[in-house]
């Protein structure tokens, strides 16, 4: 396996790139609403991007999907298929995944957005989502072996009785959209990878109220929960910095560090 650690000019791209993915992400946000479709939602993300970031929806034309975003309701595990039939619903949890390409770089991020009154299930689960994330982001630092990251959020999550999705997991990212290494969500093989300064990766777990295991549908993108229980995730693009780490996609509203220093 061969991870690329970016060098300082590369680094300020993908600074760039992150905080553009980020934005998308709140501007979204005032339209998640019951009544609209995601068809809607993707459609403002689209012109967000192109017309006044002019920037390069990443999703487009990868793989031969379609679409600007991933909108994952409820059971939808993640790569739900935007469309203009299905209503969003009061209590709906969905997840909008966003990855914006600017001067060559990557920016890849996701979030949780409930729609009108939450369900109690549905915001515990995107709650412990979150954290799990966060947990994971906040032990990063050089020299730590790659799977703790799966560790930590594995732990976390079963704690409270929730399972990880095993099959999709986080990835380096840079000038490629998915890169090495792959960054696995549960305690699992790491062949070895210890984090170095100048690494760039995703961490994005998918959580699931019931069993970890999933199904794809038949357009070969939508992928369910098996048990049909609820999905979460969340994700960011992060820096392995000298001390610590840095989040390349975070918000301006969001209650978390963008650097975070061990001494
Ligand atoms: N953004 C997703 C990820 O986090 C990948 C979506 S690929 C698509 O890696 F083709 F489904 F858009
Ligand atoms: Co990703
Ligand atoms: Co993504």
């Amino acid at each position: 396996m061969s991870i690329k650690l970016k060098t300082p000019e590369q680094i300020e791209k993908m600074r760039i790139a992150g905080k553009l993915a980020a934005e998308v992400l709140e501007v979204v946000e005032p339209y998640v609403k019951p009544g609209i479709t995601t068809g809607e939602l993707d459609q403002i993300c689209y012109d967000h991007i192109v017309n006044v970031q002019k920037a390069i929806p990443a999703n487009i034309g990868y793989l031969g999907y379609q679409h600007t975003s991933c909108i994952s309701i409820n059971d939808v595990v993640c790569h739900g298929i935007p469309n203009f039939e299905k209503k969003i619903k009061d209590g709906d949890i969905l997840n909008i995944d966003i990855t914006v390409i600017k001067d060559g770089y990557h920016g890849d991020t996701s979030k949780m957005y409930i729609a009108g009154k939450p369900t109690v299930t549905g915001e515990r689960l995107c709650k412990v989502t979150q954290e799990s994330l966060y947990k994971a982001i906040s032990i990063i630092k050089p020299g730590i072996r790659l799977k703790e990251i799966g560790k930590t959020i594995q732990k976390y999550v079963e704690s409270f009785g929730f399972s990880t999705v095993r099959e999709y997991c986080g990835h380096g990212i840079g000038d490629v959209y998915h890169d090495d290494p792959q960054v696995l969500h549960y305690a699992g093989d790491d062949e070895g990878v210890i984090l170095k300064s100048g690494m760039t990766f995703t961490i994005e777990p998918m959580i699931n109220t019931g069993d970890w295991r999933t199904r794809t549908m038949k357009d070969g993108w939508t992928v369910k929960t098996k048990d049909h229980g609820l999905s979460a995730q969340y994700e960011h693009t992060l820096l392995v910095t000298d001390n610590g780490v840095e989040v390349l996609t975070l918000r301006s509203n969001e209650d978390f560090p963008r650097v975070i220093e061990h001494k």
